[in-house]
C-alpha cells in the first residue's frame, strides 16, 4: 500500500503517472461506492472542495471532519482516530499541524493516507502546480529545462513545489530573507532527489530570466503570532509589477492562494495578464483526483 506526504514519496516516473491520471479527461471509478474521511486540524477552502470533489468524481463519499469532532490526541489517540476511520473508508486525508501526526497515521492505518497540508509539506498543492505549468508550457515532458523561482517563505510550499518542479527536471530557484530559509534537512532531501536548488536571499537574482514566479503567504497557518515580525522581515519580497519586469517574457505567477494582496504580491499581478492562480486552484481537483486514482491503484 502506498501513501502520499510528500511529492517524494513517488518515484519521478510515478509523479508522471499521477500527473497523466489528473490530466485524463475521464475518471476511472477508483472509489465507487466507498467513503474518504478528510480530516482537518487548520481552515481550508480549495483543499477541502477540491477533494470532495475528487472523491465525488471518482464514484466516492467524502466525509469531512472538523478538529473539534474528534479531537486528534485530546478525545482520543491520532492512532484511535486512524483505526476508527479505517473501519469505515477506503482512504484518509489529513491536515494537521506536525507532519509527525501523518507518519503516525501511516504507521496503524490499513488505508492510504493523504497529507492534505502539514506544517512541512503540501504535495497535492505541487501537484496542481505541474499541472498548471504543463497547461501553460506544452505538457510535463516540456517543462525540463524551464526555470521556477520561488519568493518569500521557505515553507511547507515551498519545499514540495521544490520536489516537484525538480523531479520533472525544472531549475528550481528560491529567495527568501535571511532567517526564513528551507532548513538544512530540506534541502539535503532535494539533493537526495538529485535537485540542487538555487537559493538567494535576492528575490531579483531569483526571478530573473524565470518562466515561472510562485509566492506564498508570508505568515503561514499556526504563525499567525508573528505575522507582525514576518512583514518586516519579508520588506522587499513582495511579488509585484517591478519584480516581473526581470523574467522571461512568457513567465507566469502561481500563488497557493489564499492571498494577501499588498504583502506577498501586488494587486497588479495577482489580478494581472500573467496570473494562472485561478486554473492553479482548478487544478487542485483535478490533482486530488489523479493523486486518488493512483492511490487506490496501489493499495
Ligand atoms: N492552497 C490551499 O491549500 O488552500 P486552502 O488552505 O484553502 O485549502
Ligand atoms: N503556507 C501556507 C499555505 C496555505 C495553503 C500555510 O501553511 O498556511
Amino acid at each position: 500500500m502506498r501513501h502520499l506526504l510528500e511529492i517524494d514519496d513517488l518515484s519521478p516516473d510515478e509523479l508522471r503517472t499521477v500527473l497523466a491520471f489528473g490530466a485524463a479527461p475521464t475518471s476511472p471509478r477508483a472509489l465507487d461506492g466507498k467513503g474518504m474521511a478528510l480530516l482537518f486540524e487548520k481552515p481550508s477552502a480549495r483543499t477541502r472542495n477540491s477533494m470532495e470533489m475528487a472523491v465525488v468524481q471518482l464514484g466516492g463519499h467524502p466525509v469531512t471532519i472538523r478538529p473539534d469532532e474528534v479531537g486528534l490526541d485530546t478525545r482520543e489517540t491520532v492512532e484511535d482516530v486512524t483505526r476508527t476511520l479505517c473501519c469505515y473508508h477506503a482512504a484518509i486525508g489529513a491536515r494537521v499541524f506536525e507532519h509527525a501526526k501523518l507518519e503516525r497515521m501511516v504507521a496503524v492505518s490499513s488505508v492510504p493516507v493523504v497529507n492534505m497540508l502539514s506544517d512541512d509539506a503540501h504535495p497535492l498543492q505541487a501537484l496542481a502546480d505541474l499541472l498548471t505549468l504543463a497547461d501553460e508550457f506544452g505538457g510535463v515532458d516540456a517543462l525540463a529545462g524551464r526555470s521556477v523561482a520561488y519568493v518569500g517563505d521557505g515553507n511547507n510550499v515551498a519545499r514540495s513545489l521544490a520536489l516537484a518542479a525538480g523531479m520533472v527536471g525544472m531549475e528550481v530557484r528560491i529567495a527568501t530573507p535571511v532567517g526564513y530559509e528551507m532548513s538544512a534537512a530540506d534541502l539535503e532531501r532535494l539533493r537526495a532527489a538529485g535537485i540542487e536548488a538555487a537559493c538567494t536571499h535576492d528575490p531579483t537574482e531569483a526571478v530573473e530570466g524565470a518562466h515561472a514566479v510562485y509566492t506564498d503567504v508570508w505568515a503561514s497557518m499556526g504563525q499567525e503570532a508573528q505575522a507582525d515580525a514576518r512583514r518586516e522581515a519579508f520588506t522587499g519580497f513582495t511579488v509585484d509589477a517591478a519584480l516581473m519586469v526581470a523574467t522571461a517574457d512568457d513567465a507566469v505567477f502561481l500563488h497557493c492562494l489564499p492571498a494577501h494582496r499588498g504583502e506577498e504580491v501586488s494587486s497588479e499581478v495577482l489580478e494581472g495578464p500573467r496570473s494562472r492562480v485561478w486554473p492553479q486552484a482548478t487544478n487542485r481537483m483535478h490533482a486530488a483526483r489523479g493523486a486518488l486514482a493512483w492511490l487506490m491503484e496501489h493499495r
